[in-house]
C-alpha cells in the first residue's frame, strides 16, 4: 500500500522553471504541484519539509549494464538498482549483453520477471539484434519494449552485427528505435595491431584512446546515420565521444521530430585522456575517453541541444577483473550512483544551468522515448521524485558506496550536492543514507 506525501518547502527545478512550491503524492502519482506555499487538512498525508531543498523529477537513465542474468559477480538488478536510486535515478533501461545475451522474447521477458522482484527502480530491457534473430527484433513490442540495441563495434559480450544484410533489413523494418554503440570494428583491429608492435603486450591504459579513436568513431557513427537517412530509421547513438561525431547529428530541432537523436555519458563529460595516468584501466571504457577538446565540445553539444540526453553506460566490473593488464581487463565502469551529483557540479562549475541537467537527464529520455506519465513533476504523472540538497559537501568514499563491485572511478571525490530522498512510483525509496527496499519499481511503458 501507498503513503501519501505532503512534500513541502522546497524548490522545484522542472520544465526549465525554478520556483519555490511543494507537492502532494498520492496512491503512487502526483497529485497536486503548487508554487509556494500551502496546507492541508488530510490527516492521511505525511508531511516532509524538503528543508529549501531542491526537488527534482526523478532521473531516467537510458544506458546501464546491470549484468543480469549471468554476470551477477559483477552486479545485479537489486544491488545496482539500490545504487541507481541512491544516486536520484528511478527509471533505468538495461543493455542485452548478459549472459545468455537477450536476444529473443522469451529471454527479453525473463529480464522483465526478474525485474520485476529485484529492482527498486522501474525499469526496460533492450532487446539485442545479432546476426541471426531478425525474427525475434521485429516481433518486439514497440509500446512494452524501450528499443532494439546493436553492437556495430566489438565491446563486452561479443555481440557485433556484421552482417551488412542484416543490419539493413533491421534499419529498414525495426518497429522501434534503435540504439547503436558505433565503433568501426576493423579500424579497431588495425590499430590494435600497430600498438602491439609499438607497446608489446603490457601497454599502459592510455593507448586506449589510440587503438578506439576518432577515426574508429567516426566511420562507424557516420555509417549508422547514413542508412538510417537512407531508410528513415529512428536511430539513436549512444556514448558520443568525439567533437566530430556532433557534426554528423541534425542541427537542433524539437526532440520530437528528430529521427537521429544522441546520448552522451557522465564521463565523457567529467574526464578526459588526461586521466588515465591516475587511474589507469579504471577509466577504460568503449568507447575510449578523448581529449579535453572532444570534451569540451560535447558539453557544448549539449548545451546546444545537439546531444539530447545525458546518461551513465553503467558498467560494473570486478576490481580483479579492471586490474589485470591493458588488453585483459575489460571496459567499463560503475557509475549511477554519481552521475547526478556529477552533472550537478558541473553546474556549481558554472558550466552548465541547473535546468538544462533536469532537461537532459529527466525530461528528455522520457520525451526521447516515448515514455508514459514520468520525467516530469506533472499532476497525474507518476511520482518519481529526487530532492538534493545542493550545498552539503561529501566525499564519495569506499564506504559509501552501494555497487556491488565495490569500487568507483569517482572515488575520493568532493561532491558539493547530495540526493537526500528518492521517491519512485510515490514510494520512498531512499531517505538519507538509508533505502527501503520493500517496494519495487514498475515496467515503464510507452505511447508508441
Ligand atoms: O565500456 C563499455 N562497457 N562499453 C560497452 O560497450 C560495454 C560495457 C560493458 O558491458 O562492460
Ligand atoms: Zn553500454
Amino acid at each position: 500500500m501507498n503513503k501519501n506525501y505532503h512534500i513541502y518547502n522546497g524548490w522545484i527545478v522542472n520544465e526549465q522553471q525554478v520556483f519555490r512550491g511543494g507537492l502532494v503524492l498520492r496512491d503512487g502519482m502526483i497529485d497536486t504541484l503548487y508554487q509556494g506555499y500551502r496546507s492541508f487538512d488530510d490527516k492521511d498525508l505525511i508531511p516532509l519539509d524538503a528543508e529549501n531543498n531542491w526537488i527534482l523529477p526523478g532521473v531516467i537513465d537510458d544506458h546501464v549494464h546491470f549484468r543480469e542474468p549471468g554476470l551477477t559477480h559483477k552486479g545485479d538488478i537489486a544491488s545496482e538498482s539500490r545504487a541507481a536510486v541512491a544516486g536520484g535515478i528511478t527509471s533505468f533501461m538495461d543493455m542485452p549483453n548478459t549472459l545468455p545475451a537477450t536476444l529473443t522474447q522469451a529471454q527479453l521477458e525473463e529480464k522483465f520477471q526478474l525485474a520485476a522482484l529485484k529492482s527498486l527502480a522501474n525499469y526496460s530491457f533492450y532487446l539485442g539484434a545479432s546476426n541471426s534473430n531478425l525474427d525475434e527484433v521485429l516481433k518486439t513490442d514497440p509500446r512494452r519494449v524501450c528499443g532494439i540495441k546493436i553492437f556495430l563495434g566489438s565491446s563486452t559480450g561479443n555481440m557485433l552485427l556484421d552482417d551488412i544484410q542484416v543490419l539493413r533489413t533491421i534499419f529498414s523494418r525495426s518497429p522501434l528505435l534503435i540504439a547503436v554503440h558505433c565503433e568501426d570494428e576493423r579500424t579497431i583491429q588495425k590499430n590494435q595491431a600497430i600498438c602491439r608492435e609499438v607497446f608489446g603486450e603490457d601497454p599502459p591504459a592510455s593507448v586506449h584512446p589510440k587503438i578506439r579513436n576518432h577515426e574508429v568513431c567516426f566511420l562507424s557513427s557516420f555509417y549508422a546515420v547514413r542508412l538510417a537517412r537512407e531508410y528513415n530509421t529512428r536511430l539513436h547513438i549512444l556514448h558520443l565521444s568525439t567533437a566530430e561525431e556532433v557534426e554528423l547529428l541534425d542541427d537542433p530541432l524539437p526532440l520530437k521530430q528528430k529521427r537521429i537523436t544522441g546520448e552522451v555519458c557522465v564521463h565523457y563529460l567529467w574526464f578526459s585522456d588526461e586521466d588515465y595516468e591516475r587511474l589507469g584501466n579504471r577509466i577504460k571504457w568503449n568507447p575510449a575517453l578523448k581529449t579535453e577538446h572532444d570534451r569540451a565540445a560535447l558539453l557544448e553539444a549539449l548545451l546546444q541541444d545537439k546531444i539530447d540526453i545525458v546518461a551513465t553506460d553503467h558498467a560494473p566490473h570486478t576490481l580483479e577483473e579492471k586490474n589485470r593488464s591493458y588488453y585483459d581487463a575489460p571496459s567499463g565502469a560503475p557509475l549511477v550512483q554519481h552521475a547526478l551529483v556529477a552533472m550537478l557540479e558541473l553546474y556549481h562549475q558554472g558550466k552548465i544551468p541547473l535546468e538544462k541537467i533536469v532537461w537532459k537527464m529527466c525530461h528528455n529520455p522520457a520525451v526521447l522515448f516515448q515514455i508514459e506519465k514520468r520525467g516530469f513533476l506533472r499532476e497525474g504523472f507518476h511520482a518519481d521524485v529526487v530532492l538534493v540538497s545542493p550545498d552539503d559537501p561529501w566525499t564519495a568514499d569506499a564506504s559509501s558506496l552501494l555497487y556491488k563491485c565495490g569500487w568507483s572511478p569517482m572515488e575520493g571525490q568532493r561532491f558539493r550536492s547530495k540526493v537526500t530522498h528518492t521517491f519512485v512510483n510515490g514510494n520512498l525509496v531512499y531517505e538519507k543514507g538509508r533505502i527501503h527496499d520493500s517496494m519495487k519499481g514498475q515496467r515503464l511503458t510507452f505511447n508508441r
